[in-house]
């Protein structure tokens, strides 16, 4: 039996459309409608292997619900640095951790024009009716997704060049919110609004020596949370490109982590404060209690997460990835004083997902489904889906003997009563039938309620959404 690492982590080039798969069990009747997801297709240009998780040649995948039944189509993000690597059979861009391997002569062309990859495969994004594949470099590609075809190409800001951005986004009704980084001898973080049919608006600044990696941040009614871990560059060294793009960037825990609070109507830095030094990707949720301001991360001592997610290390069979830590910080922005932790769950998550739509920035909201690693299990990589209960630490849990699970988006039922009253969608790689299926799970009570088979393996990806219409 092939190892599912080696599975997951290798190449699943071929693209299919497929207008149904073989279900076992019953779809719901309201389950209506299209998950996008977004990840690498391949590890492999040529006979040259990608190194970490986050490289790899984008590839969309699309489940089309209706009727009970469920299509399927897959298919590479159209791109530069797609079309390249077919053509040369080489990686021809910088990736996350890879880069091109250079002649002498190409080093001294990329440092006054690096190539950093337009393969956007961290997420999907649905921005005023454009579907948008989503990736860190700032060129972002738009498809259709009847064809998952490529039609252009998307920026935060046309008029000034960002460098970096992050692939979540915020939405508040007709607002979409997103932090980008400018790098240069003054760097930037910038927070761009987009506003249906106007012009990307800049709305908040803050000057930065050293940038921090930032996945994510968080927003609430009033605020937008910048939250700046030590894990940090000297933007130089980026625009020279001495390494590939992450490794420029250096843990400094003497620094602790950096907290910048902006009143997201007037762009004004309203609090700076620090607080002991942490990582993370992920921001879950943000709200206002009583004046004060509560935001929820998954969090890590340090980046080490990054490093284990180099595919040498993945494989190694010997590591168990780090879990990362729900935590809650809360501080009033109007007052003097450090930010106040607390652990909600301690069971380790990634990849956390919840009732976006109806819950995002809502204090009430309870549940967060992510995946995990089974502590008693040799793997070292995700095995189980995890349904964390805020309020009561308690995690309710979904795993399969040689199955590993993705991000589990979550899709409410629209006649549900309760939070927790739909279903969570999860491609899960079967290491012993060298495929994956669509796995529906029951919210509730993480029961499975169908899956649906794809005859071929799903590459381990990151992020996606459900959209009822497209
Ligand atoms: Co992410």
């Amino acid at each position: 039996m092939r190892k599912a690492y080696d599975i997951g982590f290798s190449t699943s080039e071929q693209e299919l459309v497929l207008d149904e798969l073989p279900i076992s069990g019953t779809m719901p009747d309201w389950v209506e409608g299209t998950l996008l997801r977004n990840g690498p297709g391949t590890f492999k240009a040529g006979d040259q292997n990608y190194r970490h998780w986050f490289d790899g040649l984008a590839m969309l995948h699309k489940f089309t619900f209706r009727g009970g039944k469920v299509a399927y189509a897959n298919k590479f993000l159209e791109c530069k640095a797609y079309s390249e690597a077919k053509e040369l059979g080489k990686i021809s861009y910088s990736e996350f951790a890879t880069d091109p391997c250079y002649s002498l002569f190409d080093r001294v062309k990329e440092v006054f024009n690096p190539r950093f990859t337009d393969s956007s495969k961290v997420n999907i994004g649905k921005l005023h009716g454009k579907f948008v594949a989503l990736g860190e470099p700032s060129l972002q590609v738009e498809f259709d997704p009847e064809t998952l075809k490529s039609v252009g190409v998307f920026a935060y800001d046309t008029k000034v060049k960002q460098h970096v951005t992050t692939v979540h986004p915020h939405f508040d009704k007709d607002a979409i919110i997103n932090l980008t980084t400018r790098f240069g001898r003054v760097s930037n973080y910038r927070f761009m609004q987009l506003e249906k049919d106007q012009p990307p608006q800049l709305i908040a600044k803050q000057r930065v020596k050293e940038p921090a990696y930032i996945h994510s941040f968080g927003m609430s009614p009033n605020y937008l949370i910048l939250v700046e871990y030590p894990f940090v560059v000297n933007p130089l060294s980026i625009l020279f490109h001495a390494k590939p793009f992450i490794e420029n960037y250096k843990w400094k825990p003497d620094r602790g982590t950096r907290i910048f609070i902006f009143n997201r109507h007037t762009g004004e830095l309203v609090k700076q404060t620090e607080t002991d030094s942490f990582f993370a990707f992920h921001h879950i949720n943000a709200f206002e209690q009583q004046g004060e301001l509560i935001f929820d991360m998954v969090t890590y001592p340090d980046p080490g997460i990054i490093d284990a997610f180099y595919l040498d290390k993945i494989r190694s069979e010997e590591k168990k990835l780090p879990g990362g830590e729900i935590r809650r910080y809360r501080f009033d922005p109007a007052r003097e004083g450090k930010a106040v932790c607390e652990i909600l769950c301690e069971e380790g998550v990634e990849l956390p997902c919840f009732h976006y739509d109806s819950l995002n920035m809502d204090g009430s909201y309870r549940y967060v489904y992510s995946i995990g690693v089974n502590r008693s299990e040799k793997n070292s990589f995700y095995d189980q889906i995890v349904k964390s209960d805020l309020q009561t630490d308690k995690s309710t849990i979904w795993r399969e003997k040689n199955c590993f699970p993705g991000e589990p988006v979550f899709l409410p039922n629209p006649n549900g009563k309760t939070e927790d009253d739909g279903v969570n969608l999860s491609i899960v790689l079967d290491e012993a039938n060298g495929n994956s299926f669509l796995l529906v799970l029951n919210s509730s009570d993480f029961s499975e309620i169908a899956r649906a088979t794809i005859p071929q393996p799903v590459l381990f990806g990151y992020h996606g959404n459900f959209y009822k219409t497209i």
